[in-house]
């Protein structure tokens, strides 16, 4: 390899790997971990205490559409106050999305 080569092959891993911590930080997992576990749980189970407290259920057995689960992260519902101003309206999409993935 020409030394040109290796720099631009080690330039392009170096990018590579800034672009994946960037995704990391800004992807639903984030943005759930960060605002949204400690209530649902790290599974979307929340824990039995919180359940009853809160009156959360498990991430699967909420049947709603994403547009209803986005509003209502959004907007707020029951005891989950609203994220608006809180998050933006992409994070919030990017935790529902990730919340509906976990069961
Ligand atoms: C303070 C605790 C708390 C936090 C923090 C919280 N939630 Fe909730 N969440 C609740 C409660 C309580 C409900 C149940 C509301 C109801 O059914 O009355 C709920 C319901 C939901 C629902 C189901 C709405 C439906 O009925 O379709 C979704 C989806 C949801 N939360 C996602 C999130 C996401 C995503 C975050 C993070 C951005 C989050 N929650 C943060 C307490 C919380």
């Amino acid at each position: 390899m020409t030394k040109t080569m290796r720099s631009m092959v080690v330039l392009a891993a170096a990018m590579c790997m800034a672009g994946s911590v960037g995704f990391a930080q800004s992807s639903g997992e984030a943005v759930y971990k960060a605002n949204c576990q400690s209530c649902h749980g790290s599974t979307g189970t929340p824990n039995s205490g919180m359940a009853k407290i809160m009156g959360i259920k498990p991430a699967s057995e909420y049947k709603s559409s994403e547009k209803e689960q986005f509003d209502a992260v959004k907007n707020g519902k029951g005891k989950m106050k609203t994220f608006a101003g809180k998050l933006t309206d992409a994070q919030i999409k990017d935790a529902v999305t990730y919340f509906r993935t976990l069961k």
